[in-house]
């Protein structure tokens, strides 16, 4: 199996990301031509998983957001202002000639942790993610994700900072 570096923030002068190719072309597009701009306006940070030529095998976005609270469900609204602290993760995606491997859920599980982190020195009530669509749901639904509303086609799902380190056990 090629041998993978762990995460890190994505770094435009090193990482190799023309040949990324998840299946998802806006997901790729966004790699490529948004990601450093995001950066630069400090509106997304990028983390990527590379092998060791530091070609880019996965990446997930993330960036602070707030949960209208009248929107949010119980677990979320309970005690919480508005709007709701939390974490966005805008994007995830593993290269296809990657997947299976594990890979996207470990890069998920790094998100989660600096989630962690976060809301010891800032304060974040959960980790939301929409999904790309109902297989992708799933997926989140795996690492103990909850869906906004239990209707079949919303694809909106959060995880709260009190449940990461059960996941995270989880998941090791
Ligand atoms: C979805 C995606 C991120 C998964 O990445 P990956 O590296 O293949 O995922 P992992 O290998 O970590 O996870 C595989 C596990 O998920 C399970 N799995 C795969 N697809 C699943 C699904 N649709 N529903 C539930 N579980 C699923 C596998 O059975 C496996 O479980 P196991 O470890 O118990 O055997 C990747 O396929 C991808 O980038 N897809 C295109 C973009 C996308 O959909 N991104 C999601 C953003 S919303």
């Amino acid at each position: 199996m090629t041998e993978l570096r762990r995460p890190a923030l994505l770094d435009a002068s090193r990482h190799d990301r023309e040949q990324f190719d998840s299946g998802e072309a806006v997901l790729d597009e966004w790699l490529r031509r948004y990601a450093g701009q995001n950066r630069r306006r400090d509106t997304a940070a990028t983390w990527v998983i590379a092998d060791a030529s530091d070609v880019v095998v996965a990446y997930a976005s993330i960036a602070m957001t707030g949960i209208d609270r009248s929107a949010a469900p119980a677990a979320l609204a309970k005690g919480a202002p508005d709007p709701v602290p939390a974490l966005l993760l805008g994007r995830l995606a593993v290269d296809h000639r990657h997947t299976g491997l594990g890979i996207g859920t470990a890069l998920a599980g790094h998100v989660l942790a600096t989630a962690a982190e976060l809301n010891e020195t800032a304060a974040c009530r959960a980790v939301v993610v929409t999904a790309l669509n109902s297989k992708a749901r799933a997926w989140w639904e795996r690492l103990g994700f909850n869906l906004f509303s239990p209707r079949a086609d919303r694809l909106d799902l959060y995880l709260l900072t009190a449940d990461i380190d059960a996941t995270l056990r989880r998941l090791q």
